[in-house]
């Protein structure tokens, strides 16, 4: 285990007030962010759930999928730079699944690029397995993604 696990994180639904941190930290965390619009209008996407980790009241990370039937599909997840290696991302994804689960969602994936060894480890760690290969996947480098999945 690496760093400190923190269990003082907060856990709550992404609403409003929330938007503008979590588009922050997602312009931090990815080459091709979504905006502050796009997290906006997944406020009232009805297949849309998205939890944010507060500690101390500022968010500190964030994850999210569409339900898709019985499937979550997620759609991001990303912790802040500062806060990385403590136990965050794995208490963000423990907390996803715990909600999809009690949605009735019975299997849960995702897309990783192969070159994301820290999330691919997370997700592995966490029951996911690789089910293929997206060719091409990420528009910024033509990198190819990983598909994984995680059934319950
Ligand atoms: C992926 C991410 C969410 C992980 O969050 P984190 O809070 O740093 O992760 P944790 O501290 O909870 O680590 C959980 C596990 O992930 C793996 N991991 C995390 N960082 C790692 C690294 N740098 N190298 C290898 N494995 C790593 C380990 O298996 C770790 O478990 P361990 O501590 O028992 O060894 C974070 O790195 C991030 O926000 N990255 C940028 C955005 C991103 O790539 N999102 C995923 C898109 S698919």
């Amino acid at each position: 285990m690496r760093g400190e696990v923190l269990n003082l994180l907060d856990f709550e639904m992404m609403s409003a007030r929330h938007v503008k941190a979590v588009a922050g930290i997602e312009n931090q965390s990815f080459a091709c962010p979504w905006s502050e619009a796009a997290f906006e209008a997944e406020l009232t996407n009805r297949a849309a759930r998205y939890i944010v980790a507060l500690e101390d009241g500022a968010v500190v990370g964030y994850v999210g999928y569409w339900r898709i039937f019985d499937e979550a599909h997620i759609t991001n997840v990303a912790v802040r730079p500062d806060m990385r290696g403590k136990g965050h991302g794995r208490r963000i994804m423990e907390e996803i699944m715990r909600l999809a689960k009690s949605e009735g969602v019975s299997a849960m994936t995702l897309e990783v690029r192969v070159s994301n060894l820290a999330a691919r480890t997370l997700y592995a760690s966490m029951g996911f397995v690789s089910a293929g290969i997206r060719p091409n996947y990420y528009e910024d480098n033509g990198e190819d993604a990983v598909i994984m999945w995680c059934r319950f």
